[in-house]
């Protein structure tokens, strides 16, 4: 059977660099499901969809499978041949893609496309509901959190980069980041479907104050224990 490393936690709590880093470290793929989500909604925000009406995004969703192609470290994101990897950045999708997410339709789609991936590969996935519903069964759970002024701030400084990159200016304030991104928590923690909390035999870890190599490093350590039979005997 695959090896499943499943890292859920809030919007900016750095789950995207550690699984990224994890992943290639182990040789693993990397399964960015909000990048699902996300391209979901900005499809639906394409064809004008009432982001309330869960059976028109299930079909959407259904007929558009989200395909991922590595690229080093970084995947792009496609729905069929158009390439969304930008796209599904923008404010725009972030401000909406909470509602189309708590459909429990949706979810349903997503959840089993996930698990179709996971039965075939080695993975580390991040998510929200990796450890608690998707990979029940992962060889080791990571909860990483921190705090949201840290979070939106990080958030800040690595659209700043993408920016640069494409010789334009950062489109949100610090400030409207981390408003966005506390409205995001609540909705992702009090939705009905799948709600953002960590599954009982996660590890919990906040990186407020720890570095990505400290982070990836302790995430390590753990998985050497895990080998030599030493986290729940899994
Ligand atoms: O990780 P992210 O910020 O790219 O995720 C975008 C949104 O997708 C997030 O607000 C909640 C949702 N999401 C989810 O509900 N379940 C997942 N497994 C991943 C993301």
């Amino acid at each position: 059977m695959p090896t499943v490393i499943a890292i859920d936690g809030p919007a900016g709590s750095g789950k995207s660099t550690l699984a990224k880093a994890l992943a290639h470290k182990l040789g693993y793929i990397y399964l960015d499901t909000g990048a699902m989500y996300r391209a979901l909604t900005y499809l639906a925000l394409q064809d004008k969809l009432d982001l309330a009406d869960e059976k028109a995004l299930s079909k959407l969703a259904q007929a558009n499978p989200v395909r991922f192609k590595a690229r080093g470290r970084e995947l792009e994101v496609y729905i069929g041949n158009k390439e969304v990897t930008k796209e599904i950045r923008l404010p725009e999708v972030d401000k909406n893609v909470s509602e189309v997410s708590a459909h429990p339709r949706v979810r349903e789609i997503m959840v089993a496309q996930q698990k179709a991936i996971g039965a075939e590969h080695d993975l580390v996935a991040e998510g929200r509901d990796m450890g608690t519903v998707v990979f029940p069964v992962a060889t080791l759970k990571v909860f990483l959190s921190a705090d949201a002024k840290t979070r939106a701030h990080r958030r800040y400084l690595q659209n700043k980069e993408r920016a640069q990159v494409a010789g334009s200016s950062p489109s949100q304030s610090e400030e409207e980041i981390y408003q966005a991104i506390i409205a995001r928590d609540a909705y992702d923690s009090q939705r009905e479907s799948s709600p953002l909390k960590p599954a009982e035999d996660a590890v919990l870890l906040d990186s407020s104050h720890k570095s990505e190599d400290e982070v990836l490093n302790y995430l390590l350590k753990l998985l050497e224990i895990h080998e030599a039979g030493g986290i729940n005997g899994r």
